[in-house]
């Protein structure tokens, strides 16, 4: 697992008391693992990049500098082209959201504007409502600014809504300063918030006067089952969170955020303390890329890609895993998350994994309290199908090993059928 090596900090002692929340990206820490060569990667969430046409990005960056040379290399606006942002208008239309340029702010991703909004929006103690488990930038971005983060469980049909009015009731009014929402195949849990849940979260948010703050890198990546609205489209209110990186590529590091002026006022003013104002390149090159190519064809591409990988992985766990695991069923996304039986510590596992030439992230880091153990995510999206399968396979074996200790404990009464039941 890479060559971790201790160096002595003679800093220690100087950063800032709240670095001491934020814990690395369990995500980028196994980065390093999967560079082995016949590693397969169920860990990072990365997008079938090379499925995206290199000549026609070449020629679109080509033509930014040819073209529009000053414009892309020169300082832009903050809140970012209007261009691009007329893009974006036509983006979210299609999503079933109507919106003016104006109510836009380009992002360098969704994860920018993730820590912007944390940065104008919590103080130490602040409580955020999260789901648990939740993406782990998120819980990266917020923990910088020592928030009090509440994870509302889900089911398959996305937060429990009795749990969130419960939660929400036991804050008061204006309890919470947001709450945080992936409900499009959610990461890490791969569920969908459903409609109906949809219209009651909106109904608690204005009841208890909380703002939500919707996540939605995956919208647009479904295989099955029919669009549902954005929660953008049912409540102006809403601060929408949108991202270039599953539809195009994460390297070009451009998302947005529509939000009600006030809220976009205060973003802009973060926002130009960070980076003054996103890349200008980046931005001509996405409107050129999106203008003149054929990007929802690579867009179907990508989607059927993603849908045959998914297929591989739920056949290959229906197959391999063992009766005590239970997972779910994505329509969409890059994500299943597995539960296994309580005791079972899947990063205690990881090394063991690793061993057979498989990784995953371990369910914990996508809790803010430890919780998650015995859970773990596997992403779909980045291997072959083939490889999914012996990576599944190899994760079975790991898993087998351990569960035979704890099938022996159970046979011999030290624990019950009910905690060797996930
Ligand atoms: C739920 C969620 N939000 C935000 C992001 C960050 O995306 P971006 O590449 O736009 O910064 C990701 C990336 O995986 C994600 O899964």
């Amino acid at each position: 697992m890479g060559t971790a090596r201790v160096v002595f900090d003679r800093w220690e002692g100087r950063y800032a008391a709240r670095l001491g929340s934020v814990r690395s990206s369990a995500v980028r820490d196994l980065f390093a693992a999967a560079s082995r060569s016949d590693m397969i990667s169920f860990a990072g969430g990365m997008p079938a990049v090379d499925e995206v046409p290199a000549k026609e990005v070449a020629q679109a960056a080509y033509d930014a500098v040819m073209h529009e040379g000053a414009a892309a290399l020169q300082y832009g606006s903050s809140e970012g082209r209007p261009e691009l942002r007329a893009v974006i208008t036509e983006l979210m239309a299609e999503s079933g959201v109507r919106l003016s340029a104006d109510d836009l702010v380009v992002t360098a991703g969704a994860q920018q504007a993730l820590d912007l909004l944390a940065k104008a929006f919590i103080d130490p103690g602040d409580v955020i409502i999260a789901e648990g488990p939740t993406y782990v930038g998120a819980l990266q971005a917020f923990s910088a600014y020592e928030p009090d983060i509440r994870c509302i469980p889900m089911d398959e049909d996305g937060m429990r809504m009795d749990l969130l009015e419960e939660t929400l009731k036991e804050l008061g009014p204006a309890g919470a300063k947001f709450i945080y929402t992936i409900p499009n195949f959610q990461n890490p849990g791969g569920v969908t918030l459903t409609a109906e849940r949809r219209r009651r979260l909106l109904e608690l948010s204005r009841e208890y006067d909380v703002p939500v703050v919707e996540d939605d890198p995956y919208g647009r990546l479904r295989f099955e089952g029919g669009h549902l609205k954005p929660l953008k489209a049912l409540d102006d209110d809403v601060i929408y969170l949108g991202t270039f990186s599953k539809i195009f590529a994460p390297g070009l590091r451009l998302g947005w955020m529509a939000a009600p002026a006030p809220i976009r006022a205060k973003v802009l003013l973060v926002k130009q303390g960070a980076d003054l104002c996103g890349s200008a390149f980046a931005q001509v090159t996405a409107e050129r890329y999106f203008l003149g190519t054929r990007w929802r064809r690579v867009l179907q591409g990508l989607t059927r890609t993603y849908a045959e990988r998914r297929a591989a992985m739920l056949d290959a766990l229906d197959e391999f895993f063992p009766e005590e695991a239970h997972w779910t069923r994505p329509e969409g996304g890059f994500f299943v998350w597995v539960e296994l039986p309580p005791f079972l510590d899947t990063k205690a596992m990881l090394a063991d994994a690793v061993e057979r030439g498989v990784t995953y992230v371990p369910g914990d880091g996508f809790f803010p309290d430890g919780r998650g153990r015995n859970c773990m995510r596997l992403a779909f999206c980045y291997a072959e199908p083939d490889a999914i399968r012996v990576g599944i396979e190899r994760l079975a074996e790991a898993l087998e090993d351990r569960l035979e200790l704890y099938r022996a404990f159970i046979a011999a009464g030290a624990i019950s059928a009910e905690e060797g039941a996930a």
